[in-house]
């Protein structure tokens, strides 16, 4: 999601595409078709740029674990009027009320409006709240119980604020291409890894009694063009927003597993995309919607638009969406594709009564799922300004009152950050044992913009939106207001003097003259440098979202020369949003040491300081490849439209290969590689044993049967009397209400193109029962897709002198011509005794030996022969077998 400062472009045209659906057979790229060089299944070369229609959008029906909070939800929607009914779908607009997003309120039945909040590392826009490291940090801890516990904690920060929906987690962007602006956000370009933390996140957030918001869904891998209104405020004159054009093997066995861990974890909200997926909008898309999301994965909660990403009224509801926000068709234009409309279409008949109710059903079931229903507290904070006293409905400047009560949700989460800035430190480099560093050292110099403080304050720049000062947190919606920010400058100075040492710094990476003199005299010279990047609506230094390259910012590069041209003993620390290019500093002798911290959140220093010193001994592996070139990556992200004034199209040729896997295919050696990550101990790998369990040979039942017929809970009355403006309303001006303002429908809606059916497809009205889709079945997809077939184990020996943290990774050759060398499927973060060993164990189940069969649209495992591998990185893999 976004946010258009009041310093920001604000966007006013009214110019709108109103009807893009995916019955749209037309494909504007007839020849971009999937290279079959990738395919595992010749079927699949397919022409992806073509989204196909799929109806009815599939109601929910309480499966899995979701009885109990269907069973209330029915209870609850039964008593609504259409319009509370509305009300639930429908944001009031922007800057509405006081979180970033809020639907209506249920008055008649105490049902307060639900606040929809940003963001994935914390609570935004308000004070007295934590920021914690970002979810690149949290996959390179490689490390479930602190995904999960970082979940509590900031759902729990939520819940105290009064937020009910955190805008959070993210695995879309996946990280296609290290460039992506948000990559940060969500956790890693591995499918496995990211759906691993992304599901311990959701169940943290949740077991806060707080509803998860998996976003973005999906193929959301860039910032450029995005929206074609943010794209014309650089000038760009497109008519749509960029299409990903994804295969269908590529959309599972990549983009939609994490997805799919998400739901089976019991993700209660998903938000839909900005972008367009196969030439249709995500959140109008009803392949992506209907046909994978609540058709095959059984996904039970809500669908959530991504800020001002609903392109239609009646096409969106079929399609399967859920809920608008911020509400209005664009930021404060009064108007809606809901609200009023989504009664009219009830009331006019294309949009039936029973997905009306299926959106209610999804979102009360939610709200219960999670237990909103003991955990709702009035909503203590304004996203809009931290002054105390302000208006409830900020753009309308009404209802001045008490806002802000500043409430501290921090709670004792400052030593959760802590550690987890350090379990997420990756040691890349570590030459005869320069680290861990005593603190006596005789002479410490720091050096870095990127160790010192922001000198407009760690909260100077609106939304982190520059690269002042130590980047403890990257820029976008998805950043938090810090309460401090402890640098690394700071804390390494406190370590210093609390030595009675020699400690100076100096954080002006053009200060040429004085680093080289500071340099000479050092003992061991620390260099901190970064490399930033965040959301499409804020550009820095002439990046617009996305990086523009892969070097580090600020001078870094010549900083890290000038200092170790003259040091042989410089450490360098990386602070960056993902991959970064480190030219020769591999192989200099002169630095002895580096570290990437990734984007640490608010201790940033701390975190640094117990890794430098030795209090942590590091155990983060990189959760993405460090590779010589852009070039390696063999992705990269498209800058300029290249569709004329059309929709630019992004052809997902890579297929299945990106990241590690896209090196290993071009056999080119990185200079580290995914998976990597050194500690101040050594392990040795030993003893693989495989078990089988249910072995290759048991059977898979594809789903069979079909769907309840669609309910339909209370009644609707025709009477349009029943809906208008209610005369004892206190009007708020732009705010988005559920009522007609006429008994006419035609003049209710106000619309030019009213009463065009072109947005009914096919099929989309039909409530009777629907056949189930063979790889559905329960949320999550195919419950015997979980079946465990072979458990793995392997002892792993701590061969050092002391403790430390092991993460060994298991990876799978599907061995198939067109399957990656290897890919990650599990991974555990063990703690062992020096002189201890310690047993990995790891499960393989159906899906991870699985391929996606684009005919028989279900998972299948090929006939290759299947090979595992356990080892500590993606490189370094010494045990290894064959399954039977
Ligand atoms: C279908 O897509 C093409 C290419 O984007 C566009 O020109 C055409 O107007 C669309 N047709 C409909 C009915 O939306
Ligand atoms: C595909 O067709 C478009 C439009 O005709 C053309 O601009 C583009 O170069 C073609 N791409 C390839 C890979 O042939
Ligand atoms: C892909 O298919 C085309 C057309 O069938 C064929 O000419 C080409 O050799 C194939 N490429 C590979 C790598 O199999
Ligand atoms: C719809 O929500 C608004 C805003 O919360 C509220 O004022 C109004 O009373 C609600 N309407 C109904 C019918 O509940
Ligand atoms: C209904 O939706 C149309 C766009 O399809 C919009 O122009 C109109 O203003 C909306 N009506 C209301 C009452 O918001
Ligand atoms: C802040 O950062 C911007 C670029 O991100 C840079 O141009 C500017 O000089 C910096 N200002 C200070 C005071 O560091
Ligand atoms: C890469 O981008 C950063 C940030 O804009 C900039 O500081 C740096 O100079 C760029 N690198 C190159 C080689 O242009
Ligand atoms: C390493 O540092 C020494 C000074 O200690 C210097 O003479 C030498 O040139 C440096 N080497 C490199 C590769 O920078
Ligand atoms: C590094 O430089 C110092 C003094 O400049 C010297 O005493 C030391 O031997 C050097 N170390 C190495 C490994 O070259
Ligand atoms: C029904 O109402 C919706 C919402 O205003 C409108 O888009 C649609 O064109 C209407 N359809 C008919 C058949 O009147």
């Amino acid at each position: 999601m976004m946010w258009l400062a009041p310093f920001a472009l604000l966007v006013t045209s009214l110019v709108h595409p109103s009807s893009q659906q995916d019955g749209n057979t037309t494909a504007p790229f007839p020849n971009a078709t999937y290279p079959n060089a990738t395919s595992p299944n010749p079927a699949a070369a397919v022409n992806a740029s073509f989204s196909p229609p799929y109806y009815p959008a599939p109601w929910g029906t309480g499966a899995g674990e979701w009885a109990s909070a269907y069973a209330k939800a029915q209870a609850f929607v039964s008593q609504l009027t259409l319009t509370e009914k509305v009300n639930l779908t429908t944001g009031v607009g922007w800057e509405g009320e006081r979180c970033v997003g809020q639907n209506g309120a249920i008055p008649r039945l105490g049902f307060r409006s639900m606040c929809l909040q940003d963001s994935p590392v914390g609570v935004r826009d308000t004070d007295y709240n934590s920021v914690f490291p970002a979810g690149v940090n949290v996959a390179a801890t490689f490390d479930r119980g602190l995904a999960y516990a970082r979940g509590q904690a900031m759902g729990s920060e939520h819940q105290m604020k009064g937020s009910d929906v955190q805008l959070g987690p993210v695995a879309g962007p996946l990280g296609r291409a290290p460039e992506g602006g948000r990559n940060w956000e969500g956790f890693s370009p591995d499918p496995v890894l990211t759906g691993i933390q992304f599901a311990q996140t959701v169940q943290g957030i949740q077991s806060a009694g707080v509803i998860a918001c998996g976003k973005h869904y999906i193929g959301n891998e860039q910032e450029h063009f995005r929206q074609s209104t943010e794209a014309a405020g650089y000038g760009y004159n497109i008519s749509d927003a960029v299409s990903a054009n994804i295969d269908d093997v590529t959309m599972h066995e990549l983009y939609l597993w994490p997805f799919a861990d998400a739901v089976r974890a019991g993700v209660a909200s998903i938000m839909c995309s900005y972008n367009q997926v196969n030439n249709s909008y995500a959140c109008q898309n009803s392949h992506m919607l209907n046909y994978l999301l609540k058709g095959e994965l059984d996904y039970q909660g809500f669908v959530v638009t991504d800020w001002q990403g609903q392109h239609s009224g009646v096409g969106s509801a079929l399609a399967g969406l859920d809920m608008t926000m911020p509400g209005d068709t664009l930021f404060n234009s009064g108007q809606s594709y809901w609200g009023a409309n989504l009664t009219v279409a009830v009331l006019n008949g294309t949009v039936p009564q029973w997905r009306l109710d299926d959106m209610c059903i999804r979102i009360i079931a939610a709200w219960y799922y999670v237990g909103r229903d003991n955990a709702s507290i009035p909503i203590n904070f304004d996203a809009w300004t931290t002054d105390t006293y302000g208006y409830q409905h900020f753009f309308a400047k009404e209802g001045y009152t008490l806002i802000n009560e500043h409430v501290d949700v921090r709670q004792e989460h400052a030593d959760l950050i802590r550690q987890i800035g350090s379990a997420s430190t990756v040691l890349l480099k570590n030459t005869n044992n320069a680290l861990p560093l005593t603190g006596k050292e005789k002479f410490t110099a720091v050096f870095g913009d990127d160790a010192g403080d922001n000198p407009y304050g760690p909260n100077g720049c609106p939304d982190r939106g520059c690269d002042n000062g130590t980047l403890g947190m990257a820029w976008g919606s998805g950043s938090a207001n810090f309460p401090y920010l402890v640098t690394p400058e700071t804390a390494i100075q406190n370590e210093i003097l609390s030595n009675n040492g020699v400690f100076q710094s100096i954080t002006n990476n053009f200060a040429g003259m004085q680093i080289q003199q500071l340099a000479s005299q050092a003992s061991v010279a620390i260099v901190f440098v970064n490399a930033d990047s965040g959301e499409g609506y804020i550009t820095v230094d002439g990046n617009e979202g996305d990086r523009n390259n892969l070097t580090l910012w600020d001078g870094g590069d010549v900083l890290i020369q000038n200092v170790s041209a003259i040091c042989n003993n410089t450490i360098v620390v990386i602070h960056s949003t993902g991959p970064l290019l480190l030219g020769n500093y591999s192989t200099n002798p002169n630095i002895t040491a580096i570290l990437w911290a990734g984007i640490p959140g608010e201790q940033s220093g701390n975190s640094i300081a117990d890794v430098l010193y030795g209090r942590v001994n590091p155990g983060a592996k990189l959760p993405f490849t460090l590779a010589g070139a852009r070039e390696d990556y063999g992705t990269d992200l498209l800058y300029i439209p290249n569709n004329g004034k059309g929709a630019p199209q992004i052809a997902f040729t890579e297929g299945v290969f990106i990241d590690y896997r896209a090196l290993d295919r071009a056999n080119v050696t990185p200079i580290y590689e995914f998976g990597y990550g050194l500690s101040y101990t050594t392990f040795s790998y030993s003893n693989l044993q495989v078990k089988t369990v249910l072995g290759m040979n048991g059977t898979y039942t594809p789903t069979t049967g079909s769907t309840p017929p669609a309910p339909t809970y209370g009644t609707v009355s025709n009477n349009t009397a029943d809906y208008q403006f209610p005369s004892n309303l206190t009007y708020v001006p732009y705010y988005i209400y559920p009522y007609l303002n006429s008994t006419t429908l035609s003049t209710a809606a106000n619309s030019s193109d009213y009463g065009d059916n072109s947005d009914v497809p096919l099929n989309s009205q039909n409530s009777s029962s629907q056949p189930l889709l063979p790889a559905s079945g329960a949320p999550g997809g195919n419950p015997e897709l979980y079946d465990v077939l072979y458990e793995v184990t392997a002892t792993i020996t701590n061969t050092g002198s002391i403790a430390g943290e092991e993460v060994p990774q298991l990876y799978i050759s599907l061995g198939g011509p067109y399957d990656p060398n290897i890919v990650l499927r599990n991974f555990e973060r063990l703690s062992i005794q020096p002189g201890m060993s310690a047993t990995f164990t790891a499960d393989i189940t159906r899906r991870d030996l699985s391929n996606w069969d684009t005919v028989a649209q279900n998972w299948a495992i090929s006939s290759y022969t299947k090979t595992i591998y356990v080892g500590s990185s993606s490189r370094k893999l010494p045990l290894s077998a064959t399954l039977s």
